[in-house]
Formats: structure tokens, C-alpha cells, sequence
């Protein structure tokens, strides 16, 4: 098979989107739009990917070069068309072979299944140039498709540089080609910027092609959403909606329960096991893995952590880069911090904050309680009002909970300390030295009962009342 070298064009200023960021940057279904493109690329499992950035090309590198090893970026400074664009990533494919993937950072709905047809239409048919199309109702703005008596793309004309005539042709360029390697280079230099906008157009290849005897193939795709493109802050929020329901659509055929899909926001990373029930408001991102009839109830967001089977996640609880075990029960209000771990069966209710801390199997921490740096073991009663003192201010310190152990409530363990297998801990107590299996620790001031006392007072408070009448009188 050929070798495919993808390129994406990413240099454009993106003005509309009046923004800091570069505009292929910006998320769309909870990944950087640039991501999608890349995605629907790397299907072809391509022999190199370059992405040609102007703006900002630190970020943009900095962006998305962890996720792709493969890809090289490559700057375009200043921009001066389409064809100067590809012209940039000369040094990354001089010498190679192949077919080149042209594809748009700001496209994000293309499929990988129409890239992979798009590179199977030019290959079979042994052209040089092939272009996506596709047939709108309005194609103000977007280059046209001109084709000669016998059917054949002649040239593809831009909305500024056409007459009147060509203006009303519906078939568009999507932009998207795929090119042979070959000489593509020194075609490209043959380009020439007299047109409306004294640019280099990657277009003119068409011509240049033909003129060459050189086969140039045109392949209308059925859904003209897929080559839809982000320029402003409001497209970028209709295309956010457009991938919310794709994605939605998808994980319902797998056999997920998606009560109000218009308000339920699911990553393209996010797996989700059969017969788990998502309820409205809900927010499912990054690496995040839900096992099989798991409920996550309104108001939830779940951010890079592993689920697993029949845990149930009650409203408006967060959790982030944690794993929690089949059975657990976790919310309402219940905050989970990087580096937990929720073993079965475990239940943290609401007003708790687990910061790296496990949790064993069975385990209890219920109500209002701050667990940091913890190690938990199985069995455990973690009261109301517990507390970890974990930080000195200048070092976290562990705190050790054994099997079987019961935290009474507002108790405050400093830390570092060790809670003994099966010891009780008395409510109330400031926990500050470790405490031996099976004891009972308790720390506080012993209560004095003043029997009577009340009454005293009260005759003292009335007495007191009545001097002040007196005087006021006098
Ligand atoms: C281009 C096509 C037009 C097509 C349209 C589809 C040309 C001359 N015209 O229009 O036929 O209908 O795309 O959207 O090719 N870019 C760079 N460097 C540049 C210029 C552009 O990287 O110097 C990138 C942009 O970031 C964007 C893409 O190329 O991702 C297209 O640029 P844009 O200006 O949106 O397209 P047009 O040139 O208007
Ligand atoms: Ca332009």
C-alpha cells in the first residue's frame, strides 16, 4: 500500500473568534478541535502527520504533541494562502513517496470513514489530485467546483475571483484533497498570487494538473455538515452541540441509558459499559471508564477516572483521576481528588473530600469529613466531621487507618499517624500519637456536670432586670 503522509492546515489567524488561543485549540465536545481532525488522520495510520501552525505555534505544539508522537509541526509565517501553506512542509516530506491527506484544523466533523474514501477514490482511480465536494444550498464564501462538458473537474474557482455564472454553481470545494507526493513540491511553485486576493491558492493545482494531462478526480460526499468549519465563538457552539449529539447517539446504540442526551456531555475518550443509567447535567471527560448498570445521577462530573460495575454516583458529586470499585456508593456532594482509590462496596456520602486516599472495601465515610494522604483499610467508620491534619505547611504528612477501626465523629487526626486494626477512636478527640490495635482513644476535656446550676442563673438574670426598672424609674 502507499505510504500517507497527512498535512493539516492550522496557520490562520482565526480573527473572528476574537481569542488568545489559537482557534484549532479551542474545545469543541470536550477535546481541542484540532484533536478530531488529527483523529480522522491517524485512522490512515499514517507514515508521517505534519500540522502547519502561524499563530501561536508553541501552544498549538505544546497542545496536541503528546498524543501524537508521529506529529511534526511545522510554521508558516506570515500566511499567504492555502498553497504557501503546504509549501511550509517541504523540509518534513522532501525525498518521500506517497499520497498526501490534506485536511483543515478547523474541520472537525470529518470522519475518518470519508478520509479513508477520499484516499481510496484517488488511489484506485490513479489520480493526482483528488477533492472532496459536496453539494450545498449555500455555497456563498466557499471556492466552486467548475467541471467541463464530459463531467470532469476543470478548475476550482473562488467566490471572489468568479463570475456571475460560475457564483451560482452549488457543488463547493471542501478544501480537502488528497495530492501524490511526487513532485507535489515543485508544482506548487509554479502557483502564481494574481487573483482578488493576492494569495498563493492551493486550487490552481487543479489546473496546473490538467494542463499536464494529469488525472484530477472530484468525490461529492453525501452530508455537507461534515466539512462545516469553526470562525466564530457561535459556530463553535452550534458544532459543540452537533458533536454532543453525535457522540450521544453513538453511546446510546451501545446500550446506555441517556435520560436527557441534550444536557449529558460524554468525551470522545469516555467508555461506558452496557445498561448504566446517566441522568441529566451530567459531564463524562477525559480517560474516564464507567463499568456495566452503574447510575450517575444529575449534576455529576467524572474527569479522567476508572468505574466499575454497580457503582452508583448520587448528585453533584466531582471526581478526578481516581478509581472506584464495583458497589461502591459515593455522593451526594462528595469530592474526589486526584489519586483515589474507592475500594467495593464503599460508601462516601456528602460534604466528603478524599484527597489521595484509599478507601478499603466496605468502608464508611459518610458525612462531612476531609481524608488526605490516608490509607483506609476495610471496615473502617470513618464519623462526621473527621478530619486528616495532613499538612504542616510546608510538608503532607500520612495518616493510617486499620482494618475494622472506628473514627468517632470531629475527631482530628494529625498526622503522621497510625490507627490500630480494630481500635475505637472517642468523638471528639485530637488524635496526635498512634493509637494500638483494639484500644480506645480518647483526647478531650472531661465534662463536669453543675447540678442546679440553671436555676441559679436564672434568679441572678431576674434580680438583675429588676434593679434596672428601679432606676430607670428613680
Ligand atoms: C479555502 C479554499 C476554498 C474552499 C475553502 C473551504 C483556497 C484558495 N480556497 O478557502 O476553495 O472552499 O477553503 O473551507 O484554498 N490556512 C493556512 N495558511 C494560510 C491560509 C489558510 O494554514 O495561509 C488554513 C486555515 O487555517 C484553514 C484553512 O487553511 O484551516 C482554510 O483557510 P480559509 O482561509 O478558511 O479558507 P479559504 O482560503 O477561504
Ligand atoms: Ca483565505
Amino acid at each position: 500500500m502507499t505510504a500517507i503522509h497527512i498535512v493539516v492546515l492550522a496557520a490562520g489567524k482565526g480573527t473572528r473568534m476574537k481569542s488568545d488561543l489559537p482557534k484549532v485549540l479551542h474545545h469543541v465536545g470536550g477535546a481541542p478541535m484540532l484533536d478530531y481532525v488529527l483523529r480522522a488522520g491517524f485512522s490512515l495510520e499514517p507514515a508521517s502527520a505534519t500540522v502547519v501552525v502561524g499563530h501561536m505555534a508553541e501552544n498549538v505544539r505544546a497542545s496536541v504533541g503528546s498524543a501524537w508522537p508521529l506529529l511534526k509541526t511545522v510554521v508558516q509565517e506570515p500566511q499567504l494562502g492555502t498553497a504557501h501553506a503546504v509549501m511550509q512542509t517541504e523540509p518534513v516530506l522532501a525525498g518521500q513517496t506517497g499520497t498526501v491527506v490534506l485536511l483543515y484544523g478547523d474541520v472537525p466533523l470529518l470522519r475518518a470513514e470519508t478520509v479513508r474514501k477520499l484516499r481510496d477514490h484517488h488511489e484506485s482511480k490513479g489520480a493526482s489530485l483528488t477533492v472532496l465536494t459536496a453539494s450545498v444550498e449555500n455555497p456563498k464564501g466557499y471556492g466552486r467546483i467548475v467541471r467541463d462538458a464530459s463531467g470532469q473537474v476543470e478548475r476550482i474557482v473562488e467566490e471572489r475571483d468568479a463570475s456571475e455564472a460560475q457564483r451560482a454553481i452549488t457543488e463547493i470545494n471542501s478544501g480537502i484533497y488528497a495530492f501524490v507526493l511526487e513532485n507535489l513540491f515543485n508544482t506548487l511553485k509554479q502557483i502564481k498570487t494574481t487573483n482578488a486576493q493576492g494569495e498563493y491558492y492551493l486550487t490552481d493545482l487543479v489546473e496546473i494538473y490538467r494542463s499536464q494531462g494529469r488525472r484530477v478526480e472530484a468525490l461529492p460526499i453525501d452530508d455537507p455538515n461534515e466539512l462545516l468549519g469553526v470562525n466564530s465563538r457561535e459556530e463553535l457552539a452550534r458544532m459543540n452541540a452537533i458533536l454532543r449529539d453525535q457522540r450521544n447517539r453513538q453511546i446510546m446504540a451501545s446500550g446506555v441509558t441517556l435520560v436527557d442526551p441534550a444536557t449529558t456531555w460524554i468525551g470522545p475518550d469516555v467508555e461506558i459499559g452496557q445498561d448504566t443509567v446517566i441522568q441529566p447535567n451530567v459531564y463524562l471527560e477525559g480517560r474516564t471508564k464507567i463499568g456495566r448498570n452503574c447510575e450517575i445521577l444529575a449534576g455529576v462530573r467524572i474527569i479522567d477516572s476508572t468505574l466499575a460495575d454497580q457503582v452508583l454516583i448520587q448528585n453533584y458529586t466531582i471526581i478526578r483521576n481516581s478509581t472506584v470499585a464495583s458497589g461502591a456508593i459515593l455522593g451526594p456532594f462528595t469530592h474526589i481528588r486526584p489519586d483515589s482509590q474507592i475500594d467495593a462496596g464503599a460508601h462516601v456520602g456528602n460534604f466528603v473530600e478524599l484527597k489521595k486516599t484509599r478507601l478499603g472495601a466496605g468502608s464508611k465515610a459518610n458525612h462531612l469529613a476531609y481524608l488526605g494522604d490516608a490509607t483506609i483499610g476495610e471496615g473502617v467508620n470513618v464519623g462526621a466531621g473527621v478530619i486528616t491534619c495532613n499538612y504542616d505547611g510546608l510538608r503532607k504528612h500520612p495518616t493510617i487507618i486499620e482494618d475494622g477501626a472506628f473514627v468517632g465523629t470531629d475527631s482530628q487526626l494529625v498526622a503522621p499517624v497510625r490507627i490500630g486494626k480494630d481500635s475505637y477512636i472517642a468523638a471528639g478527640s485530637s488524635i496526635t500519637e498512634d493509637v494500638p490495635p483494639g484500644a480506645l482513644a480518647i483526647s478531650r476535656g472531661r465534662q463536669v456536670n453543675k447540678e442546679g446550676w440553671a436555676a441559679k442563673k436564672k434568679a441572678m438574670q431576674a434580680a438583675e432586670r429588676a434593679r434596672l426598672a428601679e432606676s430607670k424609674k428613680g
